[in-house]
């Protein structure tokens, strides 16, 4: 275990002092059990399920602040930059946000006033705190021709929901960055569908500052001339990049193996090649891209050691499992 204090590496928020933030996805376990690597290395962080609606806003007259003001207050004790995530989202969302008082679908009016109340009340508290809002996650459809996901927002609302959440969001504070944030963001078909979304929002006006590409990757995909790709096409929309969710799986997403017990050297050195050409793209591209979030800071806590194989372990972070450096770090501040 490292002590405090005797850490000697290159910190990474200053090797990336010119380029971009270097943040890490938190929660209040990991606040505790991460202090000293966190501190040392990041300088922005993003609540890992503690801002969404479900943690929220529970019920229509509840609101549960408690947990993301830790997360908060630790933002401001180091001197972090802290993003905001996420405001409407279909998965982690409270029934009763669509439903009328029988259990029945709403009205297009009474869930646009709900979204409001939600939206006004989570952003003007976290005004002063938060600078950047993940407004609208995941919408776009994976596959096929089909641009919307099907979800309760878009059924009872209609296609303007999603302009309606910035809408909202930019009225709040109208300071904040506005971002849309998505997964499978450098695969060409559905980049040039979240392309379209951005554009078409754009064209009418609302207020989105950038795109969050979350960078859910793995040793194999995606390629990195299809994340250049995906980089160059965003960004000639004039929008912001951040990398939201940044991590690196050592399994294809339809590797099935759970026979590692520890990561094999090979592998970790896949990861650091991946690694280090991943950062050196990103810095090619510094002057668009102005934040890159880890989806968790060390190996010891990944939402991966249960995704998308249950129980099986995983190791995709720079940090390894007692938060010391693997190869990745290295060659990243080489
Ligand atoms: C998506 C969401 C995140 C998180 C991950 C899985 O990417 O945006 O908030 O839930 O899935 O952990």
């Amino acid at each position: 275990m490292t002590i405090m204090g005797v850490r000697k590496e290159a910190k990474l928020k200053e090797v990336f002092a010119e380029d971009f933030l270097i943040g890490a996805a938190v929660n209040p376990k990991t606040i505790i059990s991460q202090k000293e690597l966190l501190a040392y290395h990041f300088n922005s962080i993003t609540a890992e399920n503690e801002m969404k609606f479900e943690s929220l806003h529970p019920a229509e007259d509840t609101y549960t602040f408690e947990l993301a003001d830790q997360l908060v207050d630790f933002a401001r004790s180091n001197d972090m930059s802290m993003r905001g995530h996420t405001l409407l989202w279909h998965n982690q969302t409270p029934d009763w946000v669509f439903e009328d008082k029988d259990g029945k679908a709403t009205d297009r009016e009474t869930l646009l006033e709900r979204m409001k109340a939600h939206i006004d009340t989570v952003v003007g508290r976290y005004k002063n705190d938060i600078y950047a809002w993940d407004v609208v996650n995941e919408v776009i459809e994976d596959e096929g021709e089909v641009l919307l996901r099907k979800s309760k927002w878009l059924d009872i609302i209609g296609p303007d929901f999603i302009a309606k959440a910035f809408e909202y969001a930019h009225e709040a504070d109208p300071k904040a960055l506005l971002f849309y944030n998505d997964y499978n963001e450098s695969h060409p078909l559905k980049r040039d569908k979240i392309v379209k979304l951005l554009k078409s929002l754009l064209d009418q006006g609302v207020p989105i500052h950038g795109v969050g590409l979350q960078a859910h990757w793995n040793l194999y995909d995606p390629s990195l001339d299809d994340i250049r790709s995906a980089i160059e096409k965003y960004a000639s929309l004039g929008l912001k990049l951040h990398f939201t969710e940044l991590d690196v799986s050592l399994f294809r997403f339809d590797d099935k193996r759970t026979d590692l017990i520890a990561p094999p050297e090979d592998l970790l050195e896949m990861q650091a090649e991946r690694y280090g050409a991943m950062f050196k793209l990103m810095k090619e591209y510094q002057s668009d891209i102005t934040s890159v979030t880890f989806w968790g800071a060390a190996d010891d806590y990944t939402w991966l050691d249960d995704f998308p194989v249950r129980g099986r372990k995983n190791w995709p972070f720079l940090f390894d499992e007692l938060h010391q450096p693997k190869a990745a770090f290295k060659r990243l501040v080489e």
